[in-house]
């Protein structure tokens, strides 16, 4: 049941990891360009976790 809300939660991730890429970094600012970086590296985390939970869902059908 987690699984679904790890999905939602990487896609949220993903979603203003784009916007803030989109909105050029606001103008270049580096410490946006950081926290894209922090976001993006956890959104990735948290799909590993996702994956896992789905291989696991799948193991009890
Ligand atoms: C798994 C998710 C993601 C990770 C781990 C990630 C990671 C990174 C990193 C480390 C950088 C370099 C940041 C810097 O200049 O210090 C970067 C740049 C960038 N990212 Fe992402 N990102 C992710 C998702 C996305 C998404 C969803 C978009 C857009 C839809 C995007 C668009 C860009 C763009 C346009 C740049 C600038 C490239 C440049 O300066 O030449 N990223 N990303």
């Amino acid at each position: 049941m987690y699984r679904r809300y790890t999905g939602s939660v990487v896609l949220l991730l993903l979603l203003i990891n784009g916007a803030i890429s989109l909105s050029g970094f606001g103008g270049n600012k580096a410490a946006l360009r950081t926290v894209h970086a922090y976001v993006g590296s956890t959104a990735l985390c948290i799909l590993f976790v996702h994956a896992v939970l789905g291989f696991k869902l799948d193991m009890t059908l």
